[in-house]
């Protein structure tokens, strides 16, 4: 088939790679020249792993290709749609700006195949409602069909999720109506069809519910756990203890119980917003009132790196301080929203004199926060610090050697803000140790008097 796909940031970059790997013949579409041109000539714009490879292949074997001009795509069997929706600049709400001029773009091209079945196909999360409003639009030209088909990939594992993924979610007009654009859509999915992926098809509003209902869900899961990490820190416990025992209910289950600064990105903060404000415009605000407090325990936990780092240091004002990570996660470069550049801009607003590292998202820090300090080798951003602090686990920190670090860095401090480190290794190492939602770990007797005689 002939695939379009419009937007290609991270969501449509990644799928249009994907298709091209599935067979089908793919144009990617950014109205960003800068972003297709790299595209076009294989460099990834962003970090991602397994992405270049395909990237690379698709290009290779002519199937994929880029451009800025919606002549181009017009005669495609079927267009996705995978603009951002970012958090409007007024408010909560969805910014549906470029999902909607990249449709009035499309309208301008169709129809341009003699009436012939063309299929255009929503990715991007959107507020419920969203899909049929485009619809009435859209469906005025001969044998255009609009469906939505939210995407589920976390980044880092973006191409794994999009080849592999738990589900296939339709959403049509009418799920008792005809079935010839869902046969469309199979055909673009057939191998994973094939494969096994189980495929639902649902009304428009269901379909545009589950994408941000699992968004919703999975931010509620970190909050729920990192405000159990704010009772521990009161009443005396471990939250990582509590993550591991309720998470052998297997109806809880363990993943996302894990405590720590809390969730960023793209996605979560700006879709659990969006969600809220689509609650409140559509009369049922009360009902995800619960979400206001989902992001304000996230938003709390920030504020609690600051204070334990104060705790542990007198005063951050005018001392060194290292933090580990940028990224809002490992194997991404993303800094949006990230809580490790969060953390590291208040340290620097009370006064600290902060230095951050990370193996891949120090560019897009310096795009955001031209005045950070960065260094990219490790080695050389621990040395002199007076407190390391954690907060993006990539597997070079978690993996790192606290004999070794305690050689570096001023005075063995850290604050482990995503609790992946081993607290009796790092103590028998010397090191003084705080993590969120767990008491303090002292050194252990005999290293500490030794390392920290150094500070
Ligand atoms: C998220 C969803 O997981 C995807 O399913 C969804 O498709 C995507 O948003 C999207 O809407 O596009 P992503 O933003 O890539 O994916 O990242 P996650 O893996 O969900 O992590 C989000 C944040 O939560 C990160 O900052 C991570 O560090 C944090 N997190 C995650 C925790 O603090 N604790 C956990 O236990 C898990």
């Amino acid at each position: 088939m002939v695939i379009s796909v419009i937007g290609v940031g991270y969501l449509g970059a990644v799928h249009a790679a994907a298709m091209a790997e599935l067979g089908h013949e793919v144009i990617g579409l950014d109205v960003d020249a800068a972003r297709v041109d790299a595209l076009q000539s294989g460099h990834a714009p962003f970090h991602e792993p397994g992405f270049d490879e395909i990237l690379q292949r698709g290009l290779a074997s002519g199937k994929l290709r880029f451009t800025t001009d919606y002549t181009d795509i017009a005669g495609a069997d079927v267009h996705f749609l995978g603009l951002g929706t970012p958090q409007r600049a007024d408010g909560f709400g969805a910014d549906l700006s470029h999902l909607e001029a990249a449709t009035e773009s499309l309208r301008a091209v169709l129809p341009s195949r003699d009436g012939a079945p063309t299929l255009v196909v929503g990715k991007s999360t959107v507020p419920a409602g969203t899909a049929r409003t485009l619809a009435a639009g859209l469906e005025q030209i001969e044998g255009v069909t609009l469906m939505w088909n939210p995407e589920f990939l976390r980044e880092g594992f973006a191409v794994k999720d999009t080849l592999e993924p738990d589900r296939l979610v339709y959403g049509v007009r009418d799920p008792e109506g005809p079935r010839q654009a869902v046969e469309m859509l199979d055909a673009v999915y057939a191998q994973l069809l094939a494969d096994g992926v189980t495929r639902l098809v649902m009304g428009y509003e269901t379909a545009e519910l589950v994408k941000v209902s699992a968004n919703a869900f999975l931010a509620t899961k970190i909050s729920f756990i990192n405000a159990i990490a704010e009772m521990c820190e009161t009443v005396g416990g471990d939250v990582t203890d509590v993550a591991h025992a309720i998470g052998m209910d297997d109806r809880i289950g363990a993943k996302f119980l894990r405590a720590g600064v809390g969730f960023g990105g793209g996605c979560l903060p700006k879709d659990i917003r969006a969600f809220l404000a689509s609650a409140e415009e559509n009369g049922v605000g009360q009902a995800l009132g619960f979400l206001r407090e989902v992001d304000m325990i996230n938003e709390r936990r920030r504020a609690k790196v600051v204070e334990l780092a104060g705790e542990m240091l007198g005063t951050v004002a005018g001392r060194r301080i290292t933090v580990l990570g940028a990224a809002f996660k490992p194997d991404s470069d993303d800094v949006r929203d990230s809580p490790a550049l969060d953390v590291a801009d208040r340290l620097t607003a009370a006064g600290a004199e902060v230095t951050v590292t990370d193996p891949q998202a120090l560019d897009n820090a310096l795009r955001r926060m031209p005045e950070l300090r960065v260094q990219s080798d490790l080695d050389t951003a621990l040395r002199g610090a007076e407190l390391t602090v954690l907060l993006t686990e990539w597997s070079e920190y978690r993996e790192l050697d606290p004999s070794r670090a305690a050689g570096l860095v001023a005075a063995p401090r850290i604050l482990d803000g995503r609790s992946v480190l081993d607290a009796r290794r790092w103590s028998e190492a010397g090191w003084e140790l705080r993590a969120l939602g767990r008491g303090p770990v002292a050194p252990a007797p005999d290293s500490a008097a030794e390392a920290l005689a150094r500070t």
